[in-house]
């Protein structure tokens, strides 16, 4: 009897310590597969993440909260709908790590710096497209003092009020831009609090020595237009070269800030000179692109958004997918080839992974891989092709 009572005791401690331990594996095995962006949780970055973060924002559905930290690739407060465009330019190539890999502040020799404040997430989109397409760096003016929900309950005579109505307030900042002297062009973000600029954007200006720089000014508001906002900041960098400002709506599009971008003349490098790029099920694969019509027309479509093509198998030799638009065609009784990608009835896109006589129009030929590679990377199942711009 005592024996079996010795036996049930060590039995009594030792299986919660085993569950412990199975606990703890369980954990480490989580964070191990941690992947930034994976905002659907199910271990890898795919396509699917950016659309579930759309879905989330659009209130179809609720990203768990687990999932939430990782599906956030920006340093921002909340996730927003940049996070699912940084996704997409991540997949495609574009950018090679997310905002929130990168070490704050490193040295750039950029020439353009995007400043902003954004209390409820609504100018920082608007900052994030702009410095994307500027390939800018880009600075968040942190108050040293965080704005709480309170603070910005606006007409409830909140803090936000009280700055906004107080000439001298300068409410402190609690980071700073590293090299300000390197910046020749500075776009400057904020939403309108009261028909003005957050008076944090004084203290910034009145932090630095702006002359001979030129400034941007953006804004976000509810309805106001940026209206005098703007131009009551032009004494507090006097020597800089004030550009007219822009206010944003709440949810802007990157396209639209882009056309804004363009209409400034600030971007020195032009997509022009830029490839096409494509990518299959993520995987990206040099393409000898035709210089026709055809092709010209897909650039256009795809400067400001990817194009993303659902592909499916066909016949054991292509893979087909809707662009979802019409391209010019020209079509020719061809013989393709592995590797060629052509147009198809004006409107598909075919790759292939085998041969077929048919009239197309060429788009392409995928480079450096061999028929096995390609039959490999086409043959296993439908596909997902994402054409996009390069980024040089
Ligand atoms: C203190 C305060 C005052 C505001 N005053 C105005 C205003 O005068 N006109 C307006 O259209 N929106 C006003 N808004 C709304 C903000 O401009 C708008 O929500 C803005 O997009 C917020 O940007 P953020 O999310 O980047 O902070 C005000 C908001 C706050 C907090």
């Amino acid at each position: 009897m005592k024996k079996l009572i010795t036996f049930f005791m060590i039995f009594c401690i030792l299986v919660p310590l085993s569950a412990c331990a199975n606990a703890q594996v369980d954990t480490q095995t989580t964070s191990e597969r941690y992947v930034l962006g994976d905002a659907d949780g199910d271990g890898v970055l795919s396509i699917r993440d950016a659309t579930t973060i759309q879905k989330h924002l659009a209130a179809l559905i609720t990203i768990p909260a687990e999932s939430l930290k990782q599906a956030m690739v920006r340093n921002g407060k909340k996730l927003n709908i940049r996070d699912a465009t940084l996704i997409q330019k991540k997949l495609v190539g574009l950018i090679k790590k997310f905002p929130v890999e990168e070490q704050e502040q490193t040295a750039s020799d950029k020439d353009t710096l995007v400043v902003y404040f954004s209390c409820t997430g609504h100018t920082e989109p608007i900052a994030g497209y702009a410095a994307d397409y500027l390939d800018a760096d880009i600075f968040e003016i942190e108050a040293a003092v965080p704005y709480t929900d309170e603070d910005i309950a606006y007409y409830t005579d909140c803090r936000a009020d009280k700055e906004q109505s107080d000439p001298m307030a300068r409410p402190k900042i609690a980071n700073s831009v590293e090299n300000i002297s390197q910046y020749k062009t500075i776009l400057l973000g904020y939403p309108i609090w009261h028909g003005q600029a957050p008076k944090i954007i004084y203290t910034f200006l009145e932090s630095y020595d702006f002359s001979g720089k030129k400034i941007v000014p953006f804004c976000t508001s509810g309805s106001s237009g940026i209206g005098s906002s703007a131009t009551n900041l032009h004494s507090l960098a006097p020597n800089a070269e004030w550009k007219d400002g822009r206010r944003f709506a709440i949810g802007t599009d990157e396209a639209t800030v882009k056309e804004w971008i363009d209409e400034l003349g600030i971007k020195t490098a032009d997509t022009e000179s830029k490839e096409l790029q494509m990518t299959i099920n993520g995987e990206q694969v040099d393409v000898d692109w035709e210089d026709n019509e055809s092709v010209a027309t897909l650039k256009e479509a795809v400067k400001t958004n990817p194009m993303t093509i659902e592909m499916s198998m066909y016949g054991g030799f292509e893979q087909v997918g809707s662009l979802g638009m019409s391209l010019p065609r020209n079509d020719t009784r061809i013989t393709t080839e592995a590797g060629d990608v052509v147009l198809y009835s004006g409107n598909q896109m075919v790759v292939f992974y085998g041969s077929n006589t048919w009239e197309y129009t060429m788009l392409g030929k995928i480079k450096n891989q061999n028929e096995d590679q390609l039959r490999e990377l086409l043959s296993n199942g439908n596909a997902t092709i994402i054409i996009s711009i390069g980024s040089e």
